[in-house]
């Protein structure tokens, strides 16, 4: 409905030079992201939340919905108990799967192209992960990288919303 209100750009977040890509002429208000930011380990975690921050106005915000674990300090397994209650009263389970989403994806001759260019970067990236960094590293790395103030805004077990301010 509004194709003039997005542009959509190709980016290895954390890789170097990723924010060029992004073409910007003026300050961020709002850097959003949703279950991406797990995928970085510490440092580049770390470089990408910085460079954030300097791409970003005074008072501009960061939101990251994402899977951020309890860690040592917290409560973990009454979170992920919550976690599942939530997942099991909102028929999370009942719904179609990851590996039937994406076999449905592979029968969709719409979608070949995009699906080839997805496994061929899988295949760049080998099958190493780094662990999963829990919130309270989060946030002691937005800090860091200069936010005034971060917190959960919202959180149901591991699935957390982050909002740091600039
Ligand atoms: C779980 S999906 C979430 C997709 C979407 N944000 C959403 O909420 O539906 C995670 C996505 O992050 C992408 N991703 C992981 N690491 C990335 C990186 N360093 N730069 C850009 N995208 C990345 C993956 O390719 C994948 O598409």
């Amino acid at each position: 409905h509004h194709p003039d209100a997005a542009r959509y750009v190709d980016a290895e977040i954390g890789a170097r030079g990723w924010t060029w890509a992004l073409e910007l002429d003026r300050p961020l208000d709002a850097a959003v992201s949703t279950t991406a930011l797990h995928y970085l380990d510490r440092d580049t975690l770390l470089a990408t939340y910085r460079q954030l921050a300097t791409l970003m106005r005074p008072g501009g915000v960061l939101v990251n919905g994402d899977h951020l674990p309890q860690g040592e300090t917290g409560p973990a397994g009454i979170a992920a108990h919550v976690g599942r209650c939530r997942a099991d009263r909102q028929r999370v389970f009942a719904h179609e799967d990851w590996g039937s989403w994406w076999a449905a994806v592979g029968e969709d001759p719409e979608l070949a192209d995009l699906l080839a260019e997805r496994r061929r970067r899988e295949a760049l990236l080998g099958t190493g992960r780094p662990a999963e960094l829990p919130l309270c590293a989060h946030l002691e790395l937005l800090r860091q990288a200069g936010f005034d103030t971060a917190g959960p805004v919202w959180q149901y077990g591991d699935s957390c919303v982050v909002v740091a301010v600039r």
